[in-house]
């Protein structure tokens, strides 16, 4: 089935998205929630498991990481499977472990068991996380394109939200006993509700017109493009797609010419960088590090939440400006920002007036975050490859950015605790080294990576074959 839900309405340069393009890109959105859902989750229900499997260190932080290393998983298989069987069902599969694994983790009688079932839905959370960014660029008129993709950003900082609130609620219905032994079952279990959503939804949207008419269905393809942006602009859309194929075809190593791995190369360390300034030592540790700054325990929990509020706030900065400015200067502005505030981190760290300085410049950090490198990295790694390797390269990409996540969030506490050089810096190191890749990040989308903004996919992809 490939209809839904509203009349197509003409979209035009300097107009909004129509109804139609909107609703099939906030339900492929639903799959960037539940990465958000997913990934926090465990952040509630840690302390819980710990005690009702009666967990030593090692087994908490496997327990808390599973879900990474599926992740990882999910990422390497997601582009082939999406380049051979198409992008709406590669959401479907990514819905299907979501669904799954929530029933799985909130069941088990052994951590074993418990631990199988958050590696699936990791792999689930791999998969929507590249899947969900690609089909919604593919799906958007060029001009609202980043905006579009952005929104997943928007569904991701809200899935994490979402569940803090979901967490606290669900903890509030019992005595010890009862969370020991079941809040932390429903907590997982609360998932069903989204993940149910998003796969009876997913019911309703189409396949990726781009998908379509690289795999032979161009009468399919032009339906649903007339559907999103009228008749006038499918016919002009179609045109350019099936001259790329065909230009795809006759310069078929053009797609694999060293150009082209440089562009891999490109799209990979963007995506690494987007990891190794930090944000998820935040979004992991901020507890902690509050507690360590001299917050009380509840007052720390706040101050988490209003990361996320912020966080969240300020996307929707990022997905009213991101098409207007531009992707690099939303990126370049954004990492001298967060390097900026990660240096202040540090000196208030080294001068010990931790306590009055971390919350305002942290969430200066947060707010140049969510209004760049946050949503912008996923808009440029869905839009720079071409159609015929998409999928196959933005796993790649991804990979590498969830490798480098899980680097970032494994080697912070041991920074922040045993080097001795961290003595010397009183645990400002790590920040250093953090705003030290914003100057990198900086400087690369500066140099190399050239503005999209407004260009469609096929110009896209012509600019690099050039
Ligand atoms: C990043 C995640 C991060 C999230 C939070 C995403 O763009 O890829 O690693 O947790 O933003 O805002």
């Amino acid at each position: 089935m490939t209809g839904l839900m509203a009349e197509p309405q003409a979209t035009a340069p300097g107009r909004g998205p129509s109804a139609y393009i909107l609703l099939i890109s906030i339900v492929a959105a639903l799959g960037g929630l539940l990465f958000g859902y997913d990934t926090a989750v465990i952040a509630g229900a840690i302390g819980f498991l710990k005690t009702h499997f009666r967990l030593d260190p090692a087994m908490q932080g496997w327990v808390a990481s599973s879900a990474l290393l599926g992740c990882v998983i999910g990422v390497s298989f997601a582009g082939l499977f999406s380049d051979k069987f198409g992008r709406r069902r590669t959401l479907l599969l990514a819905g299907a472990l979501f669904f799954l694994s929530a029933i799985g983790t909130s069941l088990p009688r052994d951590v074993a068991i418990f631990v199988i079932f958050r590696i699936l839905g990791g792999v689930g959370i791999g998969i929507a996380s590249m899947a969900s960014p690609m089909y919604i660029a593919e799906i958007s008129p060029a001009h609202i394109r980043g905006r579009m993709v952005s929104l997943n950003q928007f569904a991701i900082v809200s899935g994490i939200l979402i569940v803090y609130f979901v967490n606290y609620f669900i903890a509030g219905l019992g005595d010890a006993a009862w969370q020991t032994a079941y809040a932390w079952r429903w907590m997982f279990a609360s998932g069903l509700i989204p993940s149910g959503i998003f796969l009876a939804l997913l019911q309703f949207v189409p396949e990726s017109p781009r998908w379509l008419a690289e795999n032979g269905q161009s009468d399919k393809a032009l339906v649903t493009l007339a559907k999103i942006d009228g008749d006038e602009h499918a016919q002009k859309e179609m045109q350019a797609i099936e001259e790329a194929i065909e230009f795809e075809k006759q310069s078929i190593n053009a797609v694999y010419a060293p150009g082209m791995r440089g562009l891999l190369l490109l799209g990979m360390a963007l995506a690494a960088l987007q990891q190794v300034t930090g944000i998820n030592v935040f979004l992991y540790y901020g507890t902690e590090i509050f507690k360590k700054a001299g917050a009380t325990v509840n007052a720390a929990l706040a101050e988490t939440v209003v990361v996320g509020i912020v966080n969240l706030a300020f996307t929707v900065i990022a997905v009213y400006t991101v098409d207007k400015l531009g992707r690099k200067p939303l990126l370049i502005f954004g990492s001298i920002g967060m390097g900026a505030c990660l240096v202040a981190i540090g000196i208030a760290a080294q001068s010990g007036h931790v306590a009055a300085w971390l919350l305002l410049f942290l969430l200066g950090y947060i707010a140049c975050f969510a209004m760049s490198v946050g949503p912008v990295t996923w808009v440029v790694l869905s839009e720079i490859f071409p159609t015929k390797i998409r999928g196959r390269a933005m796993s790649v990409a991804t990979f590498s950015l969830w490798t480098a996540n899980f680097i970032v969030s494994q080697t912070f506490p041991m920074m922040d605790s045993n080097l001795s050089l961290v003595h010397l810096f009183h645990h400002a190191f790590p920040f250093y080294i953090y705003a030290g890749f914003c100057a990198v990040m900086a400087l690369i989308v500066w140099q190399c990576l050239p503005e999209t903004k407004g260009r469609t996919l096929e110009e896209i992809e012509m600019h690099w074959a050039k």
